[in-house]
């Protein structure tokens, strides 16, 4: 038996009756075999089980397989139309082990539409579940952002941005103690002549350079996008969250100031579209009373406008944060607590405390959090 019916509702005539099948379960997928090829899995053809769709965003789906008796996992990330195959140019280039793992790609037609089809080695879970769902001790937080560099670091020196890191496409496997990185689908090789599009990555990290609209931006935009995620691993809240962008820009100017001619110059920025004077007036430290002085110290070099000056993923691993005395947290927040952070006052903020109950990441009032 083999269907090649992904992400379709199939529907039988059998003498019980008219029955309809939603998408995945129990449907064979043929193509599954190059993977037993790969995998050395020869007498194994045919096997593996279609079990659910695991993301979808506008690029396509992804569905997750099983095995059923060796319970080996893949994803197979299905693109709405062939074209779309930027992402595999760019992944197949990558081999690190804090990047997921291509294993094929493949194009078929459906509905005499080409589509493609790209194989990976499939995780338990993204960051921004793990966020949502757990509790973060300093030393999962930090063990994450680790990953998170190191593979960051891979992509930049091998002249490859990823334009578009946040939770959503970093892929963890929790018993492993493994973070890699996702979601190809905005990467790009760069070179310092070349000019890019400003409309990549999502909305609350971008970095200004993007928002501002320069074509001249380089891998620094990543390193803004991961400041945005530690400080969501640590507050659990999406810090640069706004659906209005000028509000976004209002944000930065009222933590960080105004950026000066020669950081507008350094973002490649000649128009901005925007109002970019304001006074510095409230403190993010004093918002995130919890951190200590190391975490501080990393986010204050990544908060950056100057793309020059703005730290790189290689110094950030060298950086006192990750020597063995360095932390996220001053000592008196490790424990089991509610990290969302609450104002006091006008500008200032700070952690709710409310103690946790078994593996919850917020107290009961804190619950609903909005990212
Ligand atoms: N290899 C994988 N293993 C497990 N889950 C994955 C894998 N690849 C993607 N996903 C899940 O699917 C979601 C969407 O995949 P992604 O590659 O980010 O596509 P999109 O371009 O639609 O954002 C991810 O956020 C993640 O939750
Ligand atoms: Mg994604
Ligand atoms: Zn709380």
């Amino acid at each position: 038996m083999c269907f090649q019916i992904l992400g379709y509702t199939l529907r039988l005539n059998s003498n019980l009756g008219r029955i309809n099948i939603e998408c995945c379960s129990l449907i064979y997928f043929g193509r599954i075999n190059l993977i037993n090829n790969i995998m050395g899995k020869m007498e194994e053809e045919n096997q593996y089980l279609c079990k659910r769709i695991i993301g979808s965003g506008s690029y396509g789906k992804v569905y997750l397989y099983e095995h059923p008796s060796t319970k080996d996992r893949y994803a197979v990330k299905q693109y709405v139309e062939e074209s779309n195959k930027r992402e595999y140019g760019i992944i197949k280039q990558l081999n690190h082990p804090n990047i997921v793992k291509m294993l094929d790609y493949d194009v078929v037609v459906r509905d005499d539409k080409r589509v493609g089809r790209l194989s990976l080695e499939y995780l338990p879970m993204n960051l921004k579940q793990y966020i949502r769902n757990k509790y973060m001790s300093d030393r999962c937080i930090k063990n994450i952002l680790y990953q998170l560099l190191l593979g960051t670091e891979y992509m930049h020196s091998n002249n490859i941005c990823h334009r578009d890191l946040k939770p959503d496409n970093v892929l963890l496997d929790e018993k492993a103690k493994i973070a890699k990185i996702c979601d190809f689908s905005l990467s790009k090789k760069m070179s310092k002549s070349a000019t890019h599009i400003h409309g990549v990555g999502t909305n609350s990290y971008r970095a200004p350079e993007l928002v501002f609209k320069s074509t001249k931006y380089n891998y620094a935009i990543d390193m803004w996008a991961i400041g945005c995620i530690i400080i969501g691993m640590i507050t659990k809240r999406t810090i640069f969250y706004y659906k209005d962008e000028r509000f976004k820009v209002k944000a930065w100017l009222s933590y960080f100031g105004a950026p000066t001619a020669a950081d507008l110059e350094s973002m490649g920025i000649k128009t901005t579209g925007y109002v970019i004077e304001g006074e510095k007036d409230k403190d993010l430290f004093e918002e995130l009373t919890c951190l200590s002085a190391e975490c501080k110290d990393m986010l204050k070099r990544i908060f950056v406008y100057d793309i020059e000056k703005r730290i790189t993923a290689k110094e950030c691993l060298s950086h006192a944060l990750f020597k063995p005395e360095g932390k996220i947290y001053d000592q008196i927040y490790q424990k089991n607590i509610c990290m969302t952070v609450v104002r006091v006052g006008k500008n200032k903020g700070q952690v709710c405390g409310n103690r946790l109950k078994g593996n919850d990441a917020f107290c009961k009032r804190h619950n609903k959090v909005k990212s």
